[in-house]
């Protein structure tokens, strides 16, 4: 029997693959800031569920969440760093702050949890790693400056811890969806004061989010199921694309870079050095 470590299961896709998990027969441990919103989950799978208390911000909770994984389960086939938060602001309108913790949530923290996990997968010579990126960190919007950002570094630590630890069999994929229906545009999307200077772009930006809330083309329950059956997936993507919008975008921006190195090559081309020398 499996058994999976999902981050943010309170809601959204969390809320799916833990269930989506569960009623497969997974064993799943679950790291939430607030252990209350998973206790129906709990009464439901009592012998495969399990309850972590877990901040991404908080340095020490990624090696406590994997030790208390593995002394109940005794395994950790699947890691699932899924929690994560937007934030909607122009760098100048960023605090500090602001910029810390999403930087913690989005990237140092599922980094530490990996880290926690490799060498009990190491160990055991397999497992598999799925990291919720966002369609932003490839094609990014105004206003998303450190939440695609942060997804960007944390899809480009991922390709080379990938490589660092491939002749352990130890899969990665990059999950990349576009706008799903979760609590995403709402209670998990920061704002920073709008300086009127970027009303026309972040705010443009942000007017676009509101409408689209609640009608988000994305279905965070199938989507949930194709994450899970990325677990038996013998080769699993480095990337996964989810949803029209995200396959879309993302064919745009492949053309465009395309485009772009085309045009410019006679530019960056000649500046190696010349053969010999
Ligand atoms: N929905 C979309 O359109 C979309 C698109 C691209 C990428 N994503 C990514 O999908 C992932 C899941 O988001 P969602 O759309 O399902 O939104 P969601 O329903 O708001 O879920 C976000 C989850 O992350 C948890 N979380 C936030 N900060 C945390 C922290 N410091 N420590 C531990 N858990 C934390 C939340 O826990 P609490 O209940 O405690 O707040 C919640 O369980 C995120 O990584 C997001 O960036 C979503």
């Amino acid at each position: 029997m499996k058994t999976l470590l999902i981050t943010g299961p309170s809601s959204g896709f969390g809320r799916s693959l833990a269930e989506e998990a569960l009623q497969r027969g997974y064993q799943a441990a679950l790291a939430a800031r607030n252990p209350e919103t998973v206790a129906d989950l709990l009464s439901r799978y009592p012998e495969t569920a399990l309850a972590i208390r877990f901040d991404l911000t908080k340095t020490e909770d990624a090696s406590r969440a994997v030790k208390e994984t593995m002394a109940r389960f005794g395994r950790l086939d699947a890691l699932i760093n899924n929690a994560g938060y937007g934030l909607l602001a122009s760098l100048e309108e960023t605090s500090d702050e602001q910029l810390a913790r999403n930087l913690e949530t989005n990237f140092t923290g599922p980094l530490r949890l990996i880290r926690e996990v490799l060498p009990i997968m190491r160990e055991q010579r397999g497992g598999q790693i799925v990291n919720l990126s966002a369609i932003a960190a490839y094609a990014n919007h105004a206003g998303f400056a450190v939440y695609g950002g942060a997804k960007a570094a944390l899809d480009a630590a991922s390709d080379a811890i990938a490589q660092d630890v491939a002749p352990y069999g130890i899969k990665f994929t990059m999950v990349v969806p576009g706008p799903f229906r979760t609590d995403f545009i709402g209670r998990s999307l920061d704002h920073a004061p709008r300086m009127p200077a970027y009303e026309a772009t972040v705010g443009k930006f942000g007017g676009f989010l509101e409408k689209m809330k609640g009608r988000q083309p994305g279905d965070p329950a199938r989507a949930a199921k194709v994450m899970i059956d990325l677990l038996d997936a013998e080769k699993p993507p480095f990337r996964l694309l989810l949803g029209g919008y995200a396959h879309t975008i993302f064919a745009k921006k492949l053309a465009s870079l395309d485009a772009e190195m085309k045009a410019w090559k006679d530019v960056g081309l000649p500046t190696d050095f010349p053969p010999g020398e």
